[in-house]
């Protein structure tokens, strides 16, 4: 059978549904709660097409094609349906997709994640983290005013995380002998001056594998561009001795840049911003092409909820780990789909209240490494419909939610992580 779709013919093979003819012609309508293969009902209209013949709005993963049939999936009023479901759909969403603290740090530090490594042992992969994205963290500690302890979630419910100290602390632990120059890629690269973004382009240049010099005009590194009598001297000889250690040449004293044809690359850093962090990260992109960054264009969505309600700080009082975090950013992002058509569909914020009756932050161990989030759960229905005695609907109307009773966990599948369209099931080792 043939069928046109945005003004194109395209064949559909026998009992295809719209949506999979589409994809098979390289049209990609969205889904959510619909996926190859798994039993499903459609409610959520993401996949929303229109039928030029009648006008009407269909859900494409629940229509059948008739011969002749002619659909519109990029016109104005299907991106509207689009754009109104995800909309709604958020509306009843009471989670952050990052962190406040990562969304408050100037140098865009994942803190939370820092937080879980930190408190499974793994001491190292933590400060190799903080490095990779601060380059100096410790000292940085001692000059940033910290946003990210001031908007600490969990300053609401107790005591904030002591970012800057659990920071200091893994600094600490560095073992100068374990560090390792990666392998050169053959290149030179000469970088100017050595202040915060001078380091962070000489650090990131290095793990690329540049031979790095950094010149400057000062007799020591760092010293002329931060306040240095409030970081104690052997921290800042530390953050400085590791970066050398990686293989990065430190020529002070040196008025003149060398002759720039000596070099396969020259960066002179000039950074906008006077926060230490942030001329951080503006090193880190001078050099690399970073696609995750908190002021690109396609900037990804980030929802967010206001604060914690009564109840939320009941029963939030007593959770963190030792540190006291609350890992507020969301663990089955990587996969969400909902993220990732807010991002394309340009939604920033959502016209319609929160309206939740989830807890936030409040988490289901279903099995080792597999968690259930109700507050991220867009009630689609897909894990219900592909458990056997798994997850269910419960009540009906605006109070309807999926549960998981807690006898029903051993016949849950952790394939179900990837079936959900949201970060409400996901795999995690903690
Ligand atoms: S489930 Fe998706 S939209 Fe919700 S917080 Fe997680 S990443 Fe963000
Ligand atoms: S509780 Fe943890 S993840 Fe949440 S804002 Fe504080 S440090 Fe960040
Ligand atoms: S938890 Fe179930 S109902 Fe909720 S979004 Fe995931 S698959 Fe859909
Ligand atoms: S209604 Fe088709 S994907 Fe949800």
């Amino acid at each position: 059978m043939t069928i046109k779709l945005n003004g194109k013919e395209i064949t559909v093979a026998p009992g295809e549904m719209l949506i999979e003819a589409a994809r098979r012609a390289g049209i990609d309508i969205p889904s959510l709660c619909y996926a190859k293969d798994a039993r499903h009902k459609s409610s959520c209209m993401i996949c929303a097409v229109k039928d030029c013949r009648t006008g009407q709005i269909l859900p494409s993963c629940a229509t059948v094609p008739a011969e002749g049939m002619e659909v519109d999936a990029e016109c104005p009023e299907v991106i509207q349906t689009r754009t109104l479901s995800l909309e709604l759909l958020l509306s009843d969403h009471r989670a952050d997709c990052e962190a406040p603290c990562r969304v408050a740090c100037p140098g865009n530090f994942d803190v939370a994640m820092m937080n879980r490594l930190n408190e499974q042992g793994m001491h190292v992969e933590a400060l190799e983290l903080m490095r990779n994205t601060l380059v100096i963290p410790a000292t940085l500690c001692y000059i940033c005013n910290a946003p990210c302890e001031k908007i600490c979630r969990k300053g609401t419910v107790g005591t904030p995380v002591a970012i800057r100290e659990v920071k200091k602390r893994l600094v600490a632990q560095t073992d100068l002998n374990a560090i390792v120059r990666p392998a050169p890629n053959g290149q030179k690269a000469a970088v100017e001056g050595s202040g915060p973004a001078s380091l962070s382009a000489a650090y990131h240049l290095c793990k690329q594998g540049f031979e790095v010099s950094i010149f400057e005009k000062d007799s020591a590194v760092l010293k002329n561009y931060i306040e240095a009598e409030k970081v104690p001297e052997d921290i800042l000889q530390l953050e400085i001795e590791v970066i050398r250690r990686m293989g990065v040449n430190m020529q002070c004293g040196k008025a003149q840049m060398p002759d720039p044809s000596d070099f396969d690359l020259v960066v002179s850093p000039q950074t906008k911003s006077k926060q230490p962090a942030r001329m951080v990260l503006e090193g880190y992109r001078m050099v690399t092409k970073n696609t995750e960054s908190t002021e690109s264009t396609d900037k990804p969505f980030n929802s967010t909820f206001s604060r914690f309600n009564d109840s939320e700080k009941k029963s939030l009082l007593a959770q963190g780990g030792s540190s006291g975090c609350l890992y507020c950013d969301c663990a089955g992002k990587a996969g969400c789909r909902l993220r990732r058509l807010a991002t394309e569909y340009h939604i920033k914020n959502p016209r319609y209240a929160k309206n939740s009756i989830s807890e936030a932050l409040h988490r289901q161990k279903i099995k080792d490494g597999l968690w259930f989030e109700p507050a991220k759960c867009i009630k689609c229905g897909l894990c219900v419909y592909n458990s056997d005695d798994g997850f269910t609907f419960k009540d009906r109307g605006f109070k309807m939610k999926i549960t998981l009773p807690e006898e029903n966990s051993a016949n849950i599948d952790a394939r179900l992580a990837d079936l959900c369209p949201t970060g409400a099931i996901y795999k995690i080792n903690a």
